[in-house]
């Protein structure tokens, strides 16, 4: 048995030494043209696959891929974030994407092999030592966009369909890009920004560069534009009418209920009901307090959601809006929505308490 050991110590002792002769001499050829030795592509490759079948889980909380909104804000998001790696439906491949060891796929054939959940997987973890990205930002949701794009390329979008969903307002302007998004009110899942005062609006900007505040959609989007022409864009957007706001229909009670939630004090004394906050008739409000009224339901929704998991973070402020969500439960955020969404303007005007 001694022996065993010995010649085991032995063949270990010289493996570790050729291991380090090939490092310290630089024996080993790192030229991505020559490629990787038989066999090792096909063992990362399928490595890959089996480690996503075996890691992706089904949420029983997936958002409906179909919603043409989560759609287009996916196609946008992969216009900029994705495009040169992938391509666009219908368009070759760049010479450069497709000389990477291993080569990109073209996005037709990326998406083929996968379920939803599997291409959230992909899209949220990225694929170590292959050049695919993981989401740069510590955040699952804002991944499914764009799985709905994906899974709308699946069905077999066309290359004039995808460039009518990513086009983008005319001029240079660094606002037009912004618009692509932003514009005519923002969408289901994009706020508008009209609502807000400039100060909010840079304070967002800066917090989405600096990671404080976690999107990965909008740090992609700012990394977009100069650092410079933040402030310049910050104070544009404040100063854009606000469109109306979508005032969807709710149920009369759900409404009422979150009027009362969000006039009623809190169980902790240091934090006042929402409205002195964020109106109507807001007594403490801040230029740092963003407007509610207007605010389109699942945008409002998702924010509440992560202020109580996550904590969302963003301003210095950010720490009174932490405490204000964490005790909420689920129907609590469903009547705060029903509330703030279908709150008109002029409500504000009109209620004296
Ligand atoms: C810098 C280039 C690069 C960028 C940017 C990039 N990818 Fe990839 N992607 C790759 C490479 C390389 C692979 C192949 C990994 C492999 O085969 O092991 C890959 C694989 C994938 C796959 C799995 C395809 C398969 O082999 O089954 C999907 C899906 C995918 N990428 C989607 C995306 C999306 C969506 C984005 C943008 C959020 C993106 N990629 C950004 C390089 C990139
Ligand atoms: C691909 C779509 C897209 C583009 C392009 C985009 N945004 Fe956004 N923006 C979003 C989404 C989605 C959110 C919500 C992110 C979150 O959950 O924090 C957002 C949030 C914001 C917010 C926070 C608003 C609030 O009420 O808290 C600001 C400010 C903002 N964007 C400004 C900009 C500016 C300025 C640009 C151009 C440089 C831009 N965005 C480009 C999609 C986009
Ligand atoms: C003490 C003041 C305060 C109170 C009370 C408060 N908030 Fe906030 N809220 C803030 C601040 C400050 C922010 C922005 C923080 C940041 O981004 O750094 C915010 C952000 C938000 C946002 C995100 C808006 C956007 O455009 O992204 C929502 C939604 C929200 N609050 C809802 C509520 C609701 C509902 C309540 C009551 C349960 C509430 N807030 C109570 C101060 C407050």
């Amino acid at each position: 048995m001694r022996h065993v050991w010995q010649t085991l110590a032995a063949i270990a002792v010289l493996g570790a030494l050729a291991g380090g002769t090939v490092v310290a001499f630089g024996l080993y050829n790192v030229s991505a043209r020559v490629g990787h030795l038989p066999g090792v592509s096909w063992l990362l490759h399928t490595t890959f696959r089996n480690s996503v079948r075996l890691r992706a889980e089904k949420p029983d909380d997936m958002p409906d891929l179909r919603d043409p909104a989560l759609i287009e804000l996916g196609a946008r998001h992969y216009d900029t974030a994705c495009r040169t790696c992938h391509a666009a439906p219908g368009e070759a491949q760049s010479a450069t994407a497709a000389a990477m060891v291993p080569a990109p796929p073209h996005l037709d054939a990326a998406v083929q092999d996968w379920q939803p959940h599997h291409l959230h997987w992909i899209v949220a973890n990225g694929v170590k030592m292959t050049g695919m990205p993981p989401w740069p930002a510590q955040r699952d949701d804002d991944v499914w966009p764009v799985v709905a794009f994906l899974t709308s390329v699946q069905r077999g979008m066309t290359d004039p369909e995808y460039t009518a969903l990513t086009r983008l307002p005319e001029g240079k302007a660094p606002q037009t890009y912004c618009l692509g998004c932003h514009g005519q009110g923002g969408s289901a899942h994009v706020p508008p920004l009209g609502h807000q005062s400039a100060a909010y609006l840079e304070m967002s900007l800066r917090a989405y560069l600096d990671g404080t505040r976690a999107s990965g959609i909008m740090a992609q989007a700012v990394g977009e534009v100069s650092p410079e022409a933040l402030d310049d864009l910050a104070l544009w957007f404040a100063q854009q009418t606000p469109e109306p706001g979508p005032f969807p229909d709710m149920p009369a009670e759900l409404v009422e209920r979150g009027r009362a939630l969000a006039h009623a004090a809190t169980a902790d004394a240091d934090v006042p009901a929402c409205a002195a906050c964020h109106g109507p008739n807001a007594s403490e409000a801040s230029e740092l307090f963003p407007v509610l009224t207007g605010l389109p339901a699942p945008y409002l929704r998702a924010q509440l959601f992560l202020w109580r998991e996550t904590g969302r973070g963003g301003s210095r402020q950010a720490e009174l809006m932490r405490k204000a969500a964490q005790n909420l439960d689920d129907s609590d955020i469903s009547a705060l929505v029903a509330y703030y969404a279908t709150l008109q303007a002029d409500e504000s005007d009109m209620e004296h308490e």
